[in-house]
């Protein structure tokens, strides 16, 4: 290629700043020139452009969010609104794309590769850590610190208090964020819709602890566990069945995914970013650039995609025996 297209798409994610910045800073290594697309695929039907050099992405690497804003488009879903896109990276001469998000993104991306033949490659960018072919998503490592710093916080005020909190936290259909934050916080007990384990168990682990003599508690709940969908009618059902226990209840929401990213999300940022590069300069397309095992790989995006989210049944084994 000799012109590259960057976007980014679906939710934003800390350290998707740091990506575009490492994806036009590899163009301009590579002498390749790099056309920013605002506002993710709908930017690309509107032809929303402008030329990225290396100095226009600086002071970028410690910004959260994304500069070059995102959306989930609808119109990318229809034949026309792909056509659209096609014809306005044909008109500037743009001759790859990459795209930076998540699994809706890669799916938007496999289509229109299948349907022009264009070259695509994707970087997942997402705090869910809900893609396969990678061990860690970009922004992840970032929302677990934002999750365990609010959730000590929410510790401080539980234990003056002698109250039980429930903390519902993002992820969708993934556990990831709650297993792991909820570790990391040292969370009584951790809901995750990889095992819905339903809210019976819940209230005899719950009384359990309050023989054991735990004066408060953390539950982290997972907002896509079945329990997780109405995390209210959770705390009611809670101070009906064990009267000792006085619940509120906290939604963390959009704040884990704001902020400064991570060093690790910066440094994941920037081997993936300069990896796709590396990626479509091999000839590569219709591939998504992942880390496994700390070297960096490509999955095709129908891997990526594909099949549920993978839970660690040990981080489950070891969040039950640190919770007794
Ligand atoms: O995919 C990231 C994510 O934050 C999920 O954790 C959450 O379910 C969803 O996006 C929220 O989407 P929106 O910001 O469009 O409400």
């Amino acid at each position: 290629p000799s012109k590259i297209a960057v976007l980014t798409s679906g939710g934003d994610a800390p350290g998707m700043n740091a990506a575009i910045r490492a994806v036009v800073r590899a163009c301009a290594y590579n002498n390749l020139q790099c056309v920013g697309v605002y506002r993710g695929f709908q930017g690309l039907i509107e032809a929303d452009f402008k030329e990225l050099g290396p100095r226009s992405v600086k002071n970028l690497i410690n910004r959260g969010g994304t500069f070059l804003k995102s959306a989930r488009s609808q119109d990318f879903r229809t034949d026309e609104g792909r056509k659209k896109a096609f014809n306005n990276l044909k008109k500037e001469n743009i001759d790859a794309l990459i795209v930076i998000g998540g699994d809706g993104t890669f799916a938007g991306a496999s289509v229109f590769m299948n349907e022009f033949n264009f070259p695509v490659v994707g970087i997942p960018g997402t705090i869910d850590n809900d893609i396969n072919g990678t061990d860690y998503t970009i922004g992840y490592d970032t929302a677990l610190n934002t999750v365990v710093e609010a959730i000590d916080k929410i510790r401080d005020t539980a234990n003056s208090h002698n109250r039980l909190f429930l903390v519902e936290v993002m992820g969708r259909d993934a556990g990831d964020i709650a297993l792991n934050a909820g570790i990391g916080a040292g969370a009584e007990e951790i809901l995750i819709p990889e095992q819905n384990r339903g809210r019976e168990r819940l209230l005899e682990s719950l009384s359990r602890s309050k023989k054991s003599g735990k004066t408060s508690s953390i539950v982290v709940v997972s907002e896509g566990d079945q329990i997780g969908k109405n995390i209210f009618g959770l705390a009611k059902y809670i101070e009906e069945n064990l009267t000792e226990y006085e619940v509120r209840v906290t939604v963390l929401g959009h704040i884990q995914r704001g902020g400064s990213p991570s060093c690790y999300d910066r440094v994941l940022a920037s081997r993936l970013g300069v990896g796709a590069v590396d990626a479509l300069l091999r000839g590569e397309t219709n591939v998504m650039i992942g880390i496994i095992h700390n070297r960096v790989t490509s999955v095709s995006f129908l891997d990526a995609i594909k099949g549920n989210n993978e839970i660690d049944e040990d981080l489950i084994r070891v969040a039950d025996i640190i919770s007794i």
